[in-house]
């Protein structure tokens, strides 16, 4: 039995209509990458499943039965808009928030400890929420969704804010959390983050779902042999002439010029017709210093998909 299940939810905002009979189930142990543009309706959504928001129609389930209140005590929640009392003192806030939780005071002080330890905030521990740097109240953010040690971790836009530093350690955590068995389901504009952490994604597009399916799946369905290779080159190439040359080697379907010393190569072909690529872009002595798979295949397939939706 699927843990978290969407079921058909439908929700309109007056005549516009923010979710379309969005379905799919998200299981424990998973990490779940929700995928989308601005107002593509995954915040909603979100909504909608920790019951801050109700839907015009269809139900969210949790093992099977539409979730309760108690249930809602195991979700674990990172708001897009920051929810932070900006007076309350950084530590006070968290054990506070684990006691609203149902933890008893020591247990509460020993998740407030660690947390903050673990997300680099401890010093904060006695300032005002208000007076820490952007980046900062995002980590106490995070500590907050997560101190109750919640079954079910819900994150909006978690690295928006966060230095590349920040932004590893959440990747960190996340895994962690995956590690314990815990649901993450979180949603990203950062398509590689999404790439590096999640084991399934859902995209969705003006509030209707365009795909749903292990990111092996994604990558495999959509790359099918296609997924782009960049090529970085030691000096400016001709912007004509060497696209239409390496356009017509074996198994290049396009060659686009990306920057002067960077092309983007749409090929399809096995390992050993990528070997003999590389040794034709070689031979080209057009000044080849690295040949390697794109990292921007989700996004790629982000693009196309949106953009066939507005056909
Ligand atoms: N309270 C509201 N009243 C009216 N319209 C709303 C409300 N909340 C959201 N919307 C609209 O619903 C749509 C979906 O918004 P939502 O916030 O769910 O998108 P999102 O995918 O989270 O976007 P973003 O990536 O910008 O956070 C948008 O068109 C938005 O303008
Ligand atoms: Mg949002």
């Amino acid at each position: 039995m699927a843990q978290l299940e969407l079921d058909h939810l439908n929700k309109a905002y007056g005549s516009l209509r923010a979710l379309t009979d969005l379905t799919f189930s998200v299981e424990a142990g998973e990490i779940f990458g929700f995928v989308g543009s601005n107002g593509a309706g995954k915040t909603t959504a979100m909504r909608i499943v920790l019951g801050v928001l109700a839907a015009d129609s269809g139900e969210v389930r949790w093992r099977g039965r539409p979730l309760d209140l108690d249930m809602r005590r195991r979700v674990g929640y990172m708001p897009e808009e920051r929810g932070l009392y900006p007076k309350m003192k950084v530590g006070e806030q968290l054990v506070y928030l684990a006691r609203l939780h149902g933890m008893d005071a020591p247990a509460a002080t020993a998740a407030m400890e660690r947390w903050t330890e673990r997300l680099g905030v401890a010093p904060r521990r006695g300032d005002h929420v208000e007076k820490l740097s952007l980046g900062n109240q995002q980590r106490v953010q995070l500590a907050a969704a997560l101190v109750h040690d919640p079954e079910v971790v819900i994150l909006d836009e978690p690295a928006t804010g966060l230095d590349p530093r920040g932004m590893a350690e959440v990747r960190d955590i996340v895994r962690g959390l995956k590690k314990r068995n815990r649901l993450i389901f979180m949603s990203s504009h950062i398509l590689q983050e999404v790439t590096d952490v999640c084991d399934e994604v859902a995209l969705i597009d003006k509030g209707k779902l365009l795909f749903y399916d292990t990111l092996a799946n994604v990558t495999s369905r959509f790359g099918d042999g296609h997924a782009p290779i960049d090529v970085g080159l030691s000096r400016p190439v001709d912007p004509q002439a060497v696209p239409r040359t390496v356009g017509a080697l074996p198994g290049v379907e396009a060659c686009t010029v990306l920057d002067p010393t960077r092309l983007r190569i749409k090929f399809r072909g096995d390992p050993a017709a990528r070997e003999g690529l590389l040794r034709a872009l070689v031979g080209l002595n057009i000044g080849v210093v690295s040949f390697a798979q794109s990292e921007s295949l989700l996004e790629e397939i982000y693009l196309k998909e949106i953009s066939q939706g507005d056909s």
